[in-house]
């Protein structure tokens, strides 16, 4: 352990000399420049994250050789590129070689961090839950219509009777993956997709069978798979007897004697149904053998194997297709169309969905279809148990937290694009975690790598998912989401955890009122209502509800008043999707005395009364295309209404022409977030009175033309990003004044064609963000500013990878 201790503690300082090494090499050697821009931008990424596990120590728990390759890793790197500075600009081949080298140190290096980082809080998790994990019981294979294929030798695999659909773009675009140079070729999709289905496919090919002849290997595999078991089987197939292993050493020997000798040519291995755990499985299978090849499906995205096809769900014409297949067999259509669009959509695209829902209602009578459509998710999670488990068993695999996060997905209605920031301030107050920490960027990472919802960055360069305000989105598929309320709901409506009520309509679920009098033990509430709804609320008594989202479609929203009664409110998210900015009746919050997070979404001030809602320990709120108008003007009590707001985001307000001065009485501010609001002309001039603001992002405000001055009050400034404001002309000279500051991001201030020499004093700069046509005047500062790294980031270089978790 003692060792384990001292290579953990070493890991910080190796990774940063590599880091220097390679901001260093891009600088000086053009030949690398792209792909040390690459790594660049990929350490840049993982860096704080990074920071954070090697200081939280979390590094221990890896076994010491993880850790060790790993620091040998990041050695062997830094004198890579020590040596691409010194290759002689005529060596083309060295070139060729130490570009392959750098290409595979990055590949490592996100496969690593991966392993280190995405992996680990989710494994000490489960290591305490290792009890129940046992019990689960997951159930497998995608199609339930293929009776559980045993070992098979050869690809005797049938798939003759079973009726597909959309399968030939995935069947070309899969074989043609095979036929390109990576070893591994991976399909990758939800439960109930059809991957199995595919890959059965692939191989019954004519063409894969007439290349790989007899030495096509399907082995369906599960969390309890070993690899020697499989090699067992494989060299058992073709008649071999092989005694059991006494290493994973012998069983590689053995397979790869088998796969050169026994089996020459072209050999395809197909693992069925990989779970994230079995990577290593994976690993193992990789062996130095020309035409080997392995095919492999699962639910997870392995970013370490590039050659990932990620099968999308069925198109409109095709899941037609396939439910009319099923439901109706080659009989007659006996329902109506509307009905029958209406039940194909609400599967939709999944197969499976599709093909047990169109059985279920085979020959019957239409009115049963009728009732079936209103009570879709209902009907086909309680009366369909093989759907719910196929789907079911991606859940079960996920440990307790991020089962938690999962379900919180639901929470916010269908469709909706999920801000990345939205649900990193639930998730703090829900489970306690650091704002600034790693542990909801990981999360959230460890959903997107399951399939379980996808992830959209807006834009490149977004060294923290999380920094740049409201930019960052999160999406997730409605069958999950079902799902996900599904699983929500078990217990007695006033026991669940999560209340999630979708209210079609103005009905009021009757539980609500017949429950009137009882209390309910919900933590969190989502409540959504439509167009159609103006039902007054019954009383409720609701004191447990930390977390509280309402979502509506109105032009007057009253806020129901049984919020009064939540005393333990921390987190409030109310956002309106309708055709206008919302006024909102609020009820009295004085008495909120936990609230810590107000979000409001397209939501107008005007009637917004502010002497109201006196909020001792609120400390964000964010306003996402507001109308703010007027709503500050000559509010001289902000400070005593919010005397402990520590964070205002403003984004997307299009009638913000000025910043209101009243906000600078807000002393306490740690950050100030405007983006991407086109009509602001100015910032208050008493924005110096923010003696506590750490970060201050102006970020696509294309109109606003200067900083004020007093900008340069700012003492504990370390973030200034005015990146895409293209008409700032000017940067104050008293820009020198922020003596705090490390990062500065000015990508994109076209309008800029100077800076105030004054930047020189700025000795605690590290990072300055700009375009290239600004890194010439940065590095005439270098000099001064020791530690100075300047990044232009490139279109080329985006994050790309990052889409890969
Ligand atoms: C896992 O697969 C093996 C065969 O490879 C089988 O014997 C075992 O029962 C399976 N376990 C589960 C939990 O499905
Ligand atoms: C559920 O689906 C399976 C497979 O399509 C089918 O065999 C079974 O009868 C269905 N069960 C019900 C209750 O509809
Ligand atoms: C918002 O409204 C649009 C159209 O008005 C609708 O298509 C969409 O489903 C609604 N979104 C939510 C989340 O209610
Ligand atoms: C939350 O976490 C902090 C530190 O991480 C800890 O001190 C505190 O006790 C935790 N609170 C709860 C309620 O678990
Ligand atoms: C993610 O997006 C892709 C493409 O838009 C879609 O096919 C897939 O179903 C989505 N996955 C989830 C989990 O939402
Ligand atoms: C704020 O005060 C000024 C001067 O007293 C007044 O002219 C203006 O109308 C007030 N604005 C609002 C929104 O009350
Ligand atoms: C800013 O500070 C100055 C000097 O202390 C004070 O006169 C001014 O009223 C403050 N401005 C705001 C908006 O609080
Ligand atoms: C920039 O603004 C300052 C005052 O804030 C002014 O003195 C200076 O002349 C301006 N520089 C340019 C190039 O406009």
């Amino acid at each position: 352990m003692a060792v384990c201790l001292v290579a953990g503690a070493a890991l910080g300082p190796v990774f940063d000399f590599l880091y220097h090494a390679v901001i260093n090499a891009a600088q000086k050697v053009a030949a690398f420049r792209p792909i040390l821009n690459k790594l660049k931008v990929t350490m840049f990424t993982i860096k704080p994250i990074f920071n954070d596990i090697v200081k939280l120590n979390k590094v221990l728990q890896r076994p010491q050789e993880e850790t060790d390759k790993f620091i040998d890793m990041l050695r062997q790197g830094e004198k890579l590129v020590q040596k691409c500075i010194k290759v002689k600009y005529w060596k083309f081949w060295k070139k060729h070689e130490y570009k392959k080298k750098l290409d595979n140190l990055q590949e490592e290096l996100q496969w690593f961090f991966q392993i280190f980082v995405q992996a680990d809080t989710c494994r000490e998790i489960k290591r305490v839950r290792v009890g129940v994990d046992e019990l689960i019981d997951l159930v497998k294979g995608d199609c339930m219509n293929i009776s559980p294929v045993g070992f098979t030798g050869f690809c005797n695999l049938s798939t003759s009777n079973e009726f597909v659909v959309g399968f030939e773009v995935p069947l070309q675009e899969v074989k043609e993956m095979l036929v390109k140079d990576d070893q591994v070729v991976a399909i990758s999709a939800p439960g109930g997709c059809g991957k199995t289905t595919l890959a059965k496919r692939v191989c019954n090919d004519d063409k894969i069978k007439g290349i790989y002849k007899d030495n096509i290997f399907f082995v369906p595999v599960n969390k309890t798979t070993t690899w020697r078991e499989i090699v067992q089987k494989i060299v058992k197939s073709k008649g071999v007897n092989v005694p059991q292993f006494q290493s994973d050493d012998e069983a590689r020997i053995v397979l790869e004697n088998f796969l050169k000798v026994t089996c020459p040519g072209p050999t395809l291995v197909v693992l069925d149904d990989v779970q994230s755990e079995s990577e290593s499985l994976i690993e193992k299978f990789v062996l130095p053998i020309p035409e080997y090849k392995i095919l492999l499906t699962s639910r997870f995205i392995f970013p370490r194997f590039s050659s990932t096809y990620k099968l999308k769900l069925l198109n409109d014409e095709d899941a037609m297709t396939l439910f009319l297949h099923s439901a109706f067999k080659d009989r007659t259509i006996y329902v109506q169309d509307n009905i029958l669009q209406k039940m194909v959509r609400s599967c939709g695209g999944f197969p499976l969905a599709l093909t047990v829902v169109g059985r279920s209602l085979c020959g019957r009578p239409e009115l049963e279809w009728v009732e079936r459509i209103q009570k879709f998710w209902e009907s086909i999670f309680t009366t369909n148990i093989s759907l719910l488990h196929i789907l079911q068993s991606s859940i079960d695999a996920l440990d307790g937290q991020l089962k938690e996060c999962y379900l919180d997905l639901a929470l916010f209605p269908k469709g909706q694009k999920i801000s990345a920031t939205t649900l990193r301030d639930i998730w703090v107050e829900l489970y306690n975690l650091s704002e600034d920490g790693a542990g909801p960027v990981t999360l959230l990472f460890e959903l997107y790598t399951r399939n379980l919802a996808n992830l959209t960055l807006a834009r490149e360069g977004a060294a923290d998912l999380f920094d740049n305000c409201n930019d960052h989105f999160i999406t997730q598929h409605d069958l999950l989401r079902e799902l996900a309320i599904h699983l929500s709901s078990k217990e007695p409506v006033n026991q669940r955890k999560r209340l999630i009520m979708d209210i079609n309509g103005n009905e009021i679920p009757n539980y609500w009122i017949d429950l009137n009098q009882q209390t309910f033990s919900s933590q969190i509430l989502s409540i959504s209502t439509d167009k159609m709804f103006s039902s007054v609320w019954p009383d409720i008594q609701l004191p447990a509800v930390e977390v509280l989202l309402l979502n509506f479609d109105a032009e007057t929203y009253s806020v129901p008043e049984f919020i009064e009664g939540m005393r333990n409110l921390k987190v409030i998210v109310i956002t309106n999707n309708g055709s206008c900015a919302a006024k909102l009746n609020m009820p009295q919050l004085d008495h909120l005395e936990g609230l810590k997070t107000i979000t409001l979404d397209y939501i107008s001030f005007f009637s917004f009364d502010w002497s109201m809602p006196n909020l001792r320990n609120l400390k964000k709120i964010s306003m996402v295309a507001c109308k703010i108008g007027e709503a500050f003007e000559n509010c001289t009590h902000l400070p005593s209404m919010w005397p402990n707001l520590m964070e205002i985001n403003i984004d997307h307000c299009q009638d913000l022409v000025r910043l209101p001065s009243e906000l600078c009485q807000l002393v306490h501010l740690k950050k100030m977030c405007i983006t991407y609001c086109q009509e602001l002309l100015e910032l208050p001039e008493d924005i110096g009175n923010l003696t506590e603001l750490q970060a201050l992002r102006i970020h696509s405000c294309t109109r606003l033309q200067e900083l004020p001055g007093s900008v340069g009050d700012l003492k504990s400034l370390t973030t200034l990003d005015i990146s895409d404001c293209a008409l700032i002309d000017n940067i104050t000279e008293r820009i020198g004044e922020l003596c705090s500051l490390r990062v500065f991001n000015m990508r994109g201030c076209t309008g800029l064609i100077d800076i105030p020499l004054e930047v020189k004093e700025l000795a605690n700069l590290e990072l300055v963000i700009c375009d290239q046509e600004m890194e010439y005047f940065w590095k005439t500062f270098t000099s001064h500013v020791r530690h100075l790294r300047i990044d232009v980031p490139k279109e080329d270089v985006n994050l790309r990878w990052l889409h890969k978790f």
